[in-house]
């Protein structure tokens, strides 16, 4: 018999309503699989943060480590400063546990109301670096809070960051119906990473050859999502566009109560981490209206992600016929939407 060792941080606000529907999601998925899974609940976030002024401790993070896999609800809260939850915990997650996949599926199941006009069929994947780019921390300010202050963000690209990542995306392709890649960026303005991303997405074709490559500029691209996202199949972009992009796709596919995310060491060097795009929504927190979809699909991708494609898929197709039936627009409290995806799972 097989255990899972998840470590699961249920984080601020949502997260932990969203997590204990996603649990729910796994053990049922797993039930008589002869799969079982032992969970170890950390308790990281705003409250860790006011009572001991900690993000992740190396300790913290040395335990996280003896996992197979992390489950995370959401990050951030009003009263802890902006960043320091954000870089301090989620994204030191990100960057120690090397996720240089962020992994953003998206597709437009049938019964969700999509906000344009005719959506077409939306099925692509977002392959968003995740451990370069603007996000590393390189920069500073000088002079702060005076008229000549100066505020500096430096994006960080290296050949091997960006080819490990364009190279995973170059496997998805392939491994899809329609092989196609595009290559996000903005190399007529960051010439210098733009260059790299798009000479290294040249080079690394050669070993993908049925793979079909094209490219836009982010701007353009913010444009094509919404008039016609039936022609995305696999992006790979940076950080920084991913991040913006992925709330779009989100936006175009019923919203981020649906939106699942992967943060995935390819290498296996640490667990991988499963995520809602959604953050933490202060603004419903506590009061059981968080859609918990979002989590289950991520779920669903942790399981395929530890090899037991047949559970992730009945917990994906749960989903599916859960929104074909009932809708997104149906208001369902937390916990129910979570008790009948539950359900379906268990067939
Ligand atoms: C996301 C979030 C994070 C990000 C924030 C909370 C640091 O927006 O997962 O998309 O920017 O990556
Ligand atoms: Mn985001």
């Amino acid at each position: 018999a097989r255990d899972i060792r998840l470590a699961v941080v249920a984080g601020d606000g949502i997260g932990t309503e969203v997590v204990e529907q996603g649990l729910l999601a796994l053990d049922t998925a797993l039930h008589g699989s002869g799969v079982t899974v032992s969970t170890t609940d950390f308790d990281l976030g705003a409250r860790r943060y006011h009572a001991t002024g900690e993000t992740l401790t190396d300790t913290d993070l040395a335990a996280i480590r003896a996992h197979d896999a992390i489950l995370l609800g959401a990050i951030g809260d009003p009263s802890v400063p902006s960043g320091v939850l954000e870089r301090g915990l989620l994204l030191k997650l990100r960057f120690a546990l090397d996720h240089y996949v962020n992994l953003r599926p998206s597709r437009l199941y049938p019964g969700v109301t999509s906000p344009l006009g005719n959506p077409g069929e939306i099925d692509f994947v977002v392959v968003r670096e995740g451990t370069e780019g603007p996000y590393v921390g390189n920069g500073g300010a000088i002079r702060v809070g005076t008229p000549h202050e100066v505020a500096n963000e430096v994006s960080v690209n290296t050949a091997f960051g960006v080819e490990r990542v364009v190279r995973d995306a170059f496997a998805r392709a392939a491994a899809r119906p329609r092989k196609k890649l595009t290559l996000v960026h903005k190399h007529n303005v960051l010439v210098h990473a733009g260059h790299l991303w798009r000479r290294t997405v040249e080079a690394v074709n050669a070993e993908f050859p049925d793979v079909t490559v094209d490219y836009l500029h982010v701007d353009a691209a913010t444009i094509f999502l919404v008039t016609n996202p039936a022609r995305f199949d696999v992006i790979v972009t940076d950080n920084l566009f991913g991040d913006i992009l992925t709330d779009l796709a989100a936006a175009i596919t019923g919203g981020i109560g649906l939106a699942a995310s992967a943060n995935i060491n390819p290498d296996r060097t640490a667990p991988s981490m499963f995520e809602p795009v959604h953050g933490s929504a202060p603004d419903i927190a506590g009061q059981g209206k968080a859609d918990p979809t979002a989590t289950v699909l991520s779920v669903a991708l942790l399981l395929e992600h530890l090899g037991l494609p047949e559970a992730a898929a009945r917990v994906e197709k749960a989903v599916a016929d859960d929104i074909a039936e009932r809708g997104t627009d149906r208001v369902r409290s937390t916990a129910e939407v979570g008790k009948d995806l539950a359900a379906r799972i268990a067939g």
